[in-house]
């Protein structure tokens, strides 16, 4: 069984062999209408499940498309409507689910909950989004860096802002893919301890980002965090706003990359956002590339 659980986890070889794939299915299909089958449907007969127990644009229709796409079928599932958001177990709902559909993805808040699905299911699952990482995104975001400026091995990549979930995946490519990582924040809001060791602190945002071939931010408050912190975080965050002064020490061909949604005029200004640099939508486009390599990969096709 091949799950696609996170960055971490997954062998090297096989990381740098679904970059490959998603540039690949991305030029195949180069110029075609949205809606146009791919020429190979490997997910022919194939029915996948999408569950959501957070919002998401993004992640579920970038799914929902490239398994179209691919010739399969989607049900997406939120959360709140299932019997999973009413006290039955995740073990329960990953065996029913096996029953009915090929491969899984899952949107949840606890990593336990997406590694407890992995396990009880006898089909792949796959991570859309944990309170802990976000492995498809950043596997979007590498394709999306090698796309305009060659590859990522020992480049410099500075994150500016809270140590989060994005963040976390970003750490485990840094290893898998072997390139700098910097990060630059409030000690408060430092990425989990479990990730020292895969990166770098610098406190002070200017020096962080002096020769960065990337800039990546997040939302200051993410959708798990409490909503009454927001205060908190935007005093404690103002400073590693991503505007135009930060990047200019940066290189002058540095990329600006943000997974999105974005609070803009919060954790980056709109000149950055919409801004030569910034390759924002080319991250969200490539989400569904990247995502169509996965579930090849994890079917095996
Ligand atoms: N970047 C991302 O995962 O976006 P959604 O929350 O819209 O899926
Ligand atoms: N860090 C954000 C990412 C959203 C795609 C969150 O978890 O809300």
């Amino acid at each position: 069984m091949t799950h696609f659980l996170d960055i971490d986890s997954t062998p090297q070889d096989d990381l740098r062999g679904i970059i490959d794939s998603a540039i690949s299915i991305k030029n195949t299909r180069a110029g075609r209408p949205k809606g146009a089958p791919d020429d190979d449907q490997p997910l022919k007969d194939h029915m996948v499940a999408l569950i959501f127990e957070k919002p998401s644009t993004r992640t579920r229709v970038s799914f929902d498309v490239g398994v179209r796409q691919m010739g399969g079928q989607t049900l997406v599932l939120s959360g709140a409507d299932m019997q999973l958001g009413h006290g039955e177990t995740i073990a329960d709902t990953a065996r029913v689910l096996s029953r009915y559909v090929d491969l899984i993805m899952i949107r949840t808040f606890e990593e336990q909950t997406l590694l407890d699905m992995a396990e009880y299911a006898t089909v792949p699952v796959i991570n859309g989004l944990t309170n802990r990482s976000h492995p498809c995104q950043i596997m979007a975001d590498i394709m999306t860096f090698e796309e305009h400026n060659g590859p990522i091995k020992g480049k410099k990549v500075v994150w500016s802002g809270d140590g989060n979930n994005v963040f976390a995946s970003f750490a485990h490519a840094a290893k898998q893919f072997d390139f700098e990582l910097v990060f630059t924040g409030p000690s408060p809001l430092d990425p989990e301890p479990a990730l020292q060791g895969l990166y770098t602190i610098e406190r002070n945002p200017d020096h962080a980002v002096r020769g960065a071939d990337l800039v990546v931010t997040d939302t200051w408050v993410s959708m798990h965090d409490p909503q009454s912190a927001r205060e908190r975080r935007h005093n404690q965050l103002r400073g590693y706003q991503v505007n135009e002064a930060l990047m200019a020490q940066a290189k002058p061909d540095a990329l600006f990359m943000h997974c999105l949604p974005a609070h803009r005029e919060d954790e980056a200004t709109s000149a950055v956002m919409d801004g030569p640099n910034s390759v924002i939508f080319d991250e969200a486009e490539n989400r569904l590339h990247a995502q169509k390599a996965v579930m090849r990969y994890c079917l095996g096709k």
